[in-house]
């Protein structure tokens, strides 16, 4: 087993996400001390403050995949200006009851690709804050903001040549990052 693991929440359900491209793509430019595991938020309730005391099973996984996890990366679609609800709801419930936040000390990594032109920066940016209310120690820089274009993956779903080294050196400051705040 690696010796670090981090957890992979992806913002977006949809099947051909270009989130979860971008997300396959660059934990393949990881060192092999890290591995990644994307953790599924689509079961999960709408957050209900009633049902704290009494958890759903999909809550209760998702929190023990986050706990046992030594750093978070986030890889979100910008809806509307800012974080796609299945985010936040996902956020929500691993961050209850009060007092048992699951994501509290995880090192995180922010990433974003969208078709627009700015690139998710305002989910980004809006993410950034709900994540230092949390106590995530989040990588300042480098930021990325991707618009989707031709070449930004290969055929066979790596980072294109054009982007590589970009993501090169995102990935390697994530990964310093996370063993320095490994929780
Ligand atoms: C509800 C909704 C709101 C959107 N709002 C934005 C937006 O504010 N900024 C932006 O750049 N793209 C926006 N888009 C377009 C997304 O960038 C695009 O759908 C992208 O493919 C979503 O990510 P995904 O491919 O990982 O699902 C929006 C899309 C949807 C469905």
């Amino acid at each position: 087993m690696s010796k670090y693991q981090i957890a992979v929440v992806i913002g977006s359900l949809r099947k051909d996400s270009f989130n979860r491209k971008l997300a396959n793509a660059i934990v393949k430019l990881a060192p092999p001390e890290f591995s990644f595991q994307q953790v599924q938020i689509s079961d999960l309730p709408l957050y209900n403050q009633d049902d704290d005391a009494n958890q759903a099973e999909s809550v209760k996984r998702l929190k023990n995949e986050i706990k046992s996890a030594h750093g978070i990366l986030f890889v979100t679609p910008e809806y509307n200006r800012s974080i796609p609800g299945v985010l936040k709801n996902a956020i929500d419930n691993a961050s209850r009851p009060y007092g048992q936040n699951a994501w509290a000390g995880k090192p995180a990594g922010v990433i974003g690709v969208s078709i627009g032109v700015i690139g998710t920066a305002m989910a980004q940016q809006h993410l950034r804050n709900v994540l230092a209310f949390l106590d995530m120690p989040t990588l300042g820089q480098p930021e990325i903001f991707i618009q989707v274009k031709d070449g930004l993956f290969d055929e066979a779903g790596n980072i294109g040549a054009d982007s590589k080294q970009f993501l090169q050196n995102w990935i390697d400051k994530y990964v310093a990052w996370a063993k320095k705040h490994a929780a």
